[in-house]
């Protein structure tokens, strides 16, 4: 990311002329809106920590029942806290869950008054890993929620400087115990790899039967096995992983926050008395005493991260210090299946790259076709319909081997482009044109190919045998930590018969022609998984929050769309939506001067923005200003595509 990479430098040398200011700022909010979006292109296999320095493993930390942090990565501290699998086990026995937690520290130290707290973050998912995000947006949502300016910089008392912890959702990533559902990775990408060639739903006219039996041979063993106790009377890891027992693990980790940081203050203030004699006012350890049973959450989930939001904000309402939800499911849907689908808009995205495309020509668009919008959507379909009744063949080139490109690829990077217009929109225009107008599938080829990981078995592995420890990786299970996530939050996908789904399908089809196969097939991941959670929230998501909660949606979301923060906000009491005009999924979609502002000023000083606040959007797609070329140069883009949009494959 090179010099991408510091928002703070940028920040202080615009300082000093005052007419760059307002391009300054939006550069600012570019760059910080670069690192963020980064976690939606997740790279598939963790290239960069293989080949670190930091020799950091998180198994060399203890689970502890306190937050023991460790240095860790660059700049970053780590530990694992120790929380019981099942919090309603009256004997206080029973397995225990060792939960990653990542923290970026503060700009000020936590015994500082201007120091603010914690910021928990989650990057969405379900089983988006919040170490991962942490990592490679933690300092752009810092630079977000601080203070304007660096502390050396800014004078105010009251600016207010904050942590930002990411941690790992319970079987997501380094939370330990994992699980896969394969017996090594190779078995995993070989499946994995055979699902893409037979294709996603709505490719082929048995895509039904194909994909139901498939996903049906994956849940029905891998529900087994999480919900098998590994002995007599043990909790089962997969009766424990919805949503309501990571909300109860969020309450800890803010709990034993407080504890920590009271420790640090105790530390702190002996030090000072040694310095400068006692301290009758003892400051230090009033400022950072630990309110046992009462310490408050902040908060900043986007899409899935405003699930887990919402629960704990109808869990624990009176625990509530800040809480931002970007990108907002709606709950009753989610967890219950009442009310409209989440891809409403998504057809209307697509009708913005048609608008797009038109305005900015053929130079900027290759896709561009004469006549307007309709005819470049009218040669999208065209190529659509191509596709489904022929695959394009794709010669070996010096880098791979030979592919035959398919509808399902096509359909994927329209998925992309329509969660990412940013960088999908023109990856879309470029891959569609070469297809359409040279039946040239190479790029896309090239695109597939980069998103494939290789899955040799090690030689420990080999020795051990399936399914033993050592065959398996953190992070790689991903996908199935989706499910086993969703489906237990969403037990109505579970109950589905073919029938039932078919019907479900339908009617997504309907409400949308571009996104309504790929949402169905989400679905479909639960045929099959039969295990029922321990823990479910009683009744719907609502309540009286201590603080009321700030709600931000894109106008046109295609899977949280504007409608359902308008209904979340009915439920929580003082809450308010900000929308902001841009296409996309979550306010990392599109950079918003505007935006971050207002979640900076409440983050400061728990203000919300008026009701029926609405923030422009400082770029779009396809029709950016000339400097967006110096910041989004072609090698980075090709690096975002390259580190994996492909592999990011996580539905919300
Ligand atoms: C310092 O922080 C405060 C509180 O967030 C803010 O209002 C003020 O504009 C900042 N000052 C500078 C010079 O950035
Ligand atoms: C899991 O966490 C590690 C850091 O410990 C990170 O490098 C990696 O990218 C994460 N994997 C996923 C799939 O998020
Ligand atoms: C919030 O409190 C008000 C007044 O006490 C009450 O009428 C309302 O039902 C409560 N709402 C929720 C969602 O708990």
């Amino acid at each position: 990311m090179g010099s991408l990479n510091d928002p703070e430098r940028k920040r202080s040398s615009d300082r000093r002329s005052t007419t760059w200011r307002p391009v300054a700022l939006v550069l600012i909010v570019v760059v910080a809106w670069w690192h963020i979006s980064r976690v939606h292109t997740r790279p598939i296999l963790e290239r960069p920590s293989l080949e670190t320095e930091t020799p950091f493993t998180w198994a060399e930390l203890n689970p502890e029942p306190t937050l023991q942090y460790e240095p860790c990565f660059d700049g970053y501290q780590c530990a694992r806290l120790d929380v019981p699998m099942d919090y309603h086990r009256a004997d206080g026995l029973g397995r225990r869950v060792a939960v990653a937690i990542i923290r970026l520290p503060a700009k000020v130290p936590v015994t500082n008054p201007r120091y603010g707290g914690a910021v928990l973050i989650n990057p969405g998912g379900p089983g988006g890993s919040g170490v991962f995000q942490a990592l490679v947006a933690g300092r752009g949502l810092q630079t977000i929620v601080d203070a304007e300016s660096d502390p050396g910089h800014n004078t105010t008392e009251t600016a207010r400087y904050y942590d930002i912890i990411g941690f790992d959702p319970r079987g997501v990533n380094n939370t330990t115990p994992g699980f896969s559902c394969f017996p090594n990775t190779f078995a995993q990408r070989n499946w994995e790899l055979q699902a893409e060639a037979d294709g996603m739903l709505g490719s082929t006219r048995d895509s039904l039967m194909r994909n139901w039996q498939r996903t049906r041979a994956l849940n029905v063993g891998c529900a087994r096995s999480l919900s098998t106790p590994p002995e007599v009377g043990a909790e089962a890891l997969g009766e424990h992983i919805n949503t309501p027992p990571v909300a109860r693990d969020m309450l800890e980790i803010v709990e034993r926050h407080g504890e920590w940081r009271e420790q640090q203050g105790r530390t702190e203030q002996q030090r000072i008395d040694q310095l400068h004699g006692y301290d009758s006012a003892q400051s230090i350890v009033q400022r950072t005493r630990w309110h046992r049973g009462g310490e408050k959450l902040r908060y900043w989930g986007r899409s899935y991260g405003t699930v887990l939001g919402a629960t704990f904000a109808s869990m624990f309402p009176d625990r509530i210090e800040r809480m931002v939800l970007d990108g907002v499911v709606d709950t009753d849907k989610y967890y219950l299946d009442e009310g409209h689908n989440a891809i409403v808009d998504a057809d209307a995205i697509f009708d913005r790259f048609t608008e797009y495309c038109d305005r900015a020509g053929p130079d900027k668009c290759p896709l561009y076709t004469p006549g307007g919008r309709d005819a470049i959507a009218t040669a999208y379909r065209r190529l659509e319909a191509q596709l489904y009744h022929a695959s394009v063949a794709v010669p070996s080139s010096t880098t791979r081997g030979p592919e035959v490109v398919t509808w399902t690829d096509l359909k994927i990077v329209l998925r992309i482009s329509l969660y990412q217009p940013m960088i999908g929109f023109p990856l879309l225009a470029q891959l569609a044109s070469d297809l359409l107008h040279r039946g040239d599938g190479s790029a896309l080829a090239d695109f597939k190919h980069r998103a494939r990981t290789p899955s040799c078995p090690t030689a420990e592995c080999l020795r051990t045998g399936p399914w033993s420890a050592e065959c398996q990786a953190p992070g790689q299970n991903e996908l199935y930590v989706s499910s086993a996530i969703l489906c237990t939050d969403a037990l109505y996908m579970q109950d589905r018969d073919e029938l039932a789904f078919a019907e479900s399908w339908a009617a997504m089809q309907r409400d949308s022609a571009m996104l309504g196969d790929y949402w169905s097939s989400i679905e479909l991941g639960c045929a099959g998984w039969d295990v029922r959670p321990r823990w479910i929230l009683p009744g719907p998501c609502s309540g009286n929050t201590s603080h009321p909660l700030l709600l931000v949606s894109m106008r046109l979301d295609p899977v949280t769309p504007m409608r359902s923060a308008r209904i979340m906000s009915s439920k929580f009491p003082g809450s308010v939506v900000l929308e902001q005009d841009s296409e996309g999924h979550t306010t990392a979609a599109a950079p918003s001067l505007c935006t971050t502002s207002f979640i900076r000023h409440y983050f400061q000083t728990g203000e919300l923005p008026p009701p029926g606040s609405t923030c422009a959007g400082d770029l779009k797609p396809m029709l950016g200003p000339a400097h967006v070329e110096t910041l989004f140069p072609a090698e980075k883009t090709w690096d975002a595509l390259e580190s994996g949009l492909l592999g990011r494959q996580l539905p919300l």
